[in-house]
């Protein structure tokens, strides 16, 4: 029997101790600095010639790690491999054991967390607190799905008439291919492979390239836990050349892709068609990006209405799928919510994450060039109010931005910009809010601040997103409390953390015996 499911705690680091550990912690990271690592395929570190240089967003110059790059070849290599593991034991291998894996994970991960959190500070560039809570949701993820993967062991229970014997079970689908972004290079790769991995398919593994170094820490965890060899197979490679060749495989059996909403309709429809030699229609599980929004009603806490939207517009400098990158404001408060928004963000603090400070870099020069790009779109469409500034000299810093009275369909206000910047319209009513809210081909998550019961149930109706809070931000869901997926074009609503989220991994099989 397993203890029930509790979400890891977060660290404080007011408190001496926690502080000292993680100064620590960073201080070992940056002792490792520039190291090389291998692929891991059936086990076997392969070295290749080519590398993925991973450094760091806030400062160019440090070489994080050379990391191996497979090609279609080592590619077509890890797909035989885990094939063959799936075929001939992963598959009918038993969930218990599978489970013990993800728990003695967690127990390591837990025991490493200031230097898992280090590296994220290092490598994607987070602040402490947000390097933080990725940790514990990789944690999260680990005890929940091993938990969910028990519960999911003996099937469903169905109906018998006295002269047979019914069984519904759950079986593995097959080779999965895990895709996973850099926003959360470590909780999202943890998650989505442990996943597909619990429910007894094999993985290949494919960590977004700016990142893949925690990917590989990961692999050691795993493997220090117990995971035997080519269970995850290890690949990190170009998304247009390894992604491209394996989504198209025939011997893939599903794909669980979390990214840009492009990337991801390239491998729906791709995924589509069948190639030569294939036997089944591929699974894609695909979750995807978000334009999402808060909306302040005008009966409302103003004060916790403009620091819910500056908390979620900045917190990883507006590098999450779920960040608020729109407020949409009754035009009785707007002036005000708009004023404290104003004051809230010129407090924040900019710059080297190793010195917790509240916003750190954004992840690479492309991510910084598009951002300004929209800054400058941001300036002909409304009112720059603060911000609007950047430096790429060293590494890639973005100053947080405010840009008020859009139209609510101006650009600013419809395509995803993923950095931090945020904008701002009004609404007459609460019901023109909730519409605006809603007219963005995304999905993803959404939150109102509101002191209106009615208002509330109406946006519980009417706000169509797969995460809506109230009278909080509309970042940071917790595994196992707010199973987060969205709608729309932001994905497949597959609601990872959640109670079904194991389900799509795997096949519903009857089987009826006559007594
Ligand atoms: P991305 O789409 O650029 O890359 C994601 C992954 O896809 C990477 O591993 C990349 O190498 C790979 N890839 C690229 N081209 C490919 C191809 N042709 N075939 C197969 N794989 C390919 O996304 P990103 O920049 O890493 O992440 C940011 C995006 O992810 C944002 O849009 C964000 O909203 C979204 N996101 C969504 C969620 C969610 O749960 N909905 C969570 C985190 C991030
Ligand atoms: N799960 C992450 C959040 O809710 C993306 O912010």
């Amino acid at each position: 029997m397993v203890v029930p499911y509790k979400h890891e705690p977060f660290l404080d680091f007011t408190v001496e101790e926690n502080k000292q550990q993680m100064l620590d912690a960073i201080a070992k990271v940056e002792a490792d600095l520039g190291k090389e690592y291998p692929l891991i395929i059936g086990g076997e570190r392969i070295f290749t010639e080519d590398k993925i240089v991973s450094v760091n967003p806030s400062n160019k110059e440090e070489v994080i790690g050379y990391v191996s790059k497979a090609n279609k070849e080592l590619a077509e290599k890890a797909m035989k491999v885990a094939d063959e593991r799936f075929q001939n034991y992963w598959r009918i291998s038993d969930p218990k054991f599978r489970a013990d894996i993800l728990f003695r994970a967690a127990a390591i991960v837990r025991r490493r967390k200031h230097e898992f959190n280090a590296h994220l500070v290092k490598e994607a560039g987070k602040p402490w607190k947000e390097a933080d809570g990725e940790t514990a949701e990789a944690i999260d993820f680990l005890e929940f799905y091993g938990r969910q993967m028990l519960k999911l062991k003996d099937g469903m229970p169905v109906n018998s008439r006295p002269i047979e014997h019914n069984r519904f079970d759950y079986i593995p689908l097959g080779v999965g291919l895990v895709i996973s972004p850099w926003n959360f290079s470590f909780a999202i790769m943890a998650g989505t492979a442990v996943a597909a991995m619990v429910t007894g398919n094999t993985v290949l593994l494919k960590p977004a390239s700016v990142t893949p170094v925690v990917a590989y820490k990961f692999m050691e965890v795993l493997e220090e836990a117990g995971m035997p060899a080519g269970i995850i197979n290890y690949i990190p490679g170009p998304g247009s050349e390894v992604g491209d060749y394996l989504v198209n495989h025939p011997r893939t059996r599903f794909i669980s892709f979390t990214g840009s909403r492009e990337v991801g309709l390239n491998i729906f429809e791709n995924a589509a068609k069948i190639q030569p030699g294939q036997i089944w229609l591929k699974r894609t599980i695909l979750e995807m990006g978000g334009k999402d929004t808060i909306v302040v009603d005008k009966e409302a806490d103003l004060e916790l209405a403009a620091q819910s939207i500056v908390q979620s517009a900045f917190g990883f400098s507006g590098q999450k799928c779920s960040a608020c990158s729109r407020a949409v404001i009754h035009e009785d408060v707007y002036d005000q919510v708009k004023d404290r928004i104003v004051e809230l963000t010129k407090e924040l603090t900019v710059g080297d994450p190793t010195e917790n400070l509240y916003m750190g870099p954004v992840i690479d020069q492309g991510s910084y060039d598009k951002i300004m790009k929209y800054i400058e779109i941001g300036k002909e469409e409304g009112n720059l109010l603060v911000g609007g500034t950047g430096d790429d000299s060293k590494g890639w810093f973005i100053n947080p931005t405010v840009i008020a009275d859009l139209d609510p369909k101006a650009r600013i206000m419809q395509e995803e910009i993923f950095g931090p910047v945020v904008g701002l319209t009004k609404a007459k009513d609460f019901t023109e809010a909730i519409e605006i809210a809603n007219n963005t081909e995304f999905g993803l998550t959404g939150a109102v601040i509101t002191n209106n019961r009615e208002h509330l149930e109406q946006a519980r109706r009417d706000f169509h997103v797969g995460n809506l809070y109230f009278n909080r931000g509309c970042t940071a869901a917790i595994v196992g409390y707010q199973p987060f997926g969205g709608f729309n074009m932001s994905g497949t609503d597959s609601k990872a953390g959640g109670p079904d989220y194991l389900i799509q991994h795997m096949q519903g099989k009857t089987t009826s015996e006559m007594l």
